[in-house]
């Protein structure tokens, strides 16, 4: 076969991405304009804001995967785009493009699902990696943990059942005042606080169900904090950072290696945002150590919204036979 080179776009929150993948697993450029900044002073990604900026710089993003990867669009064999889940004006201007590139190109479109993209950047990270195994993705939209038994086949076991696990993170930050996005920032302060100071709840549903719930910890540390204000009692932000980060990191270790127990996996792996959280993935390694289990992350940059990853998704989907007309359309919510 000759080599497939698939240029990704990405387009779905708060970053502009576009990146040239060959042969799936091959990343040759990954460009992403991100515009954290931008929505930091608003203390989180305002939707408006977002698809204008993205309208403002997708070009350009484009024009430098293409460069950095010293290819040109001649040398593309198709072209995915990420068509939901994710804010819809945002990712209109990602089809769009891609629509009209692969219009005027007369290459064939692949649609990609965002949390497919996220699981697929386990496969860049990790060239001998092959299905079947567990992913956990933990994201600022989604907590999913889904069995990947094949490249194009994937069950969901468990998700939250209100808040992502991300969110959760970035609104305990901005009720400690640490600011936006709130993962990063509770990571760097738990390290120097005791996660043992308070217990938060651990949510388990009833029955066999694997799902999260983290609206109930978020809770708990509000009206934590709001307590010890009313009492006029001061409180260590590490402590807190540190407790709160821990109740959310145990569940999620808790029902992943669960999971994997149950599908006779042992292989794990971590996906979405929060997997670049350190306690998650040095609790995760140990526990599942302790099952014989392995535990695999993509780097940060790959964690996060790229396109790379929905690239490599669109390379299998490529292989797979599937294709997008000019009727494609954005999708803020759409099935796995
Ligand atoms: O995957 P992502 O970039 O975007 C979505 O698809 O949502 O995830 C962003 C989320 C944010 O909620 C951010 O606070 C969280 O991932 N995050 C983290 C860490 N780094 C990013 N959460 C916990 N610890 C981190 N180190
Ligand atoms: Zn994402």
């Amino acid at each position: 076969m000759s080599d497939v080179l698939i240029l990704g776009i990405e387009s779905s929150c708060d970053e502009t991405a576009a990146a040239v993948v060959r042969n799936g697993r091959e990343v040759l450029s990954n460009a992403i304009n991100t515009q954290i900044e931008i929505h930091r002073q608003f203390g989180g990604v305002v939707p408006e804001v977002a698809s204008r900026r993205h309208i403002q710089t997708i070009d350009g993003v484009i024009d430098k995967a293409l460069s950095d990867a010293n290819a040109s669009f001649d040398d593309i064999t198709a072209i995915a785009v990420t068509y939901g889940p994710g804010l819809v004006g945002a990712l209109l201007v990602g089809v769009s493009t891609a629509k009209a590139l692969a219009y005027a190109l007369k290459k064939p479109l692949v649609p990609v699902h965002h949390i497919k993209g996220h699981i697929m950047a386990n496969f860049i990270e990790h060239k001998e990696l092959e299905p079947p195994f567990v992913c956990l993705v933990a994201s600022g939209g989604h907590s999913h943990i889904v069995e990947v038994k094949s490249y194009t086949d994937i069950d969901i076991l468990a998700r939250t059942r209100d808040d992502a696990a991300g969110e959760a993170f970035d609104k305990i930050a901005r009720v400690l005042g640490l600011g936006y996005p709130g993962g990063p920032l509770i990571d760097k302060l738990a390290k120097e606080g005791d996660k043992n100071a308070v217990h938060f709840p651990r949510v388990k549903m009833d029955g066999d169900s694997l799902d999260f719930s983290f609206s109930g910890v978020k809770t708990a540390v509000i009206n934590y904090l709001h307590k010890l204000e009313q009492n006029g009692e001061g409180y260590n932000k590490a402590d807190i950072a540190a407790s709160f980060q821990d109740a959310v990191v145990d569940a999620l270790c808790t029902h992943t290696i669960e999971a994997a127990k149950r599908t006779g996996n042992k292989t794990i792996a971590l996906a979405g945002g929060v997997a670049s959280n350190s306690a998650l993935r040095a609790q995760m390694a140990e526990r599942a150590a302790d099952e014989g289990m392995r535990v695999l992350y993509p780097s940060p940059v790959l964690c996060t919204d790229n396109a790379a990853m929905i690239a490599c998704a669109g390379f299998y989907g490529y292989l797979n036979g599937d294709r997008a007309d000019m009727t494609l359309n954005a999708a803020a919510t759409v099935k796995l």
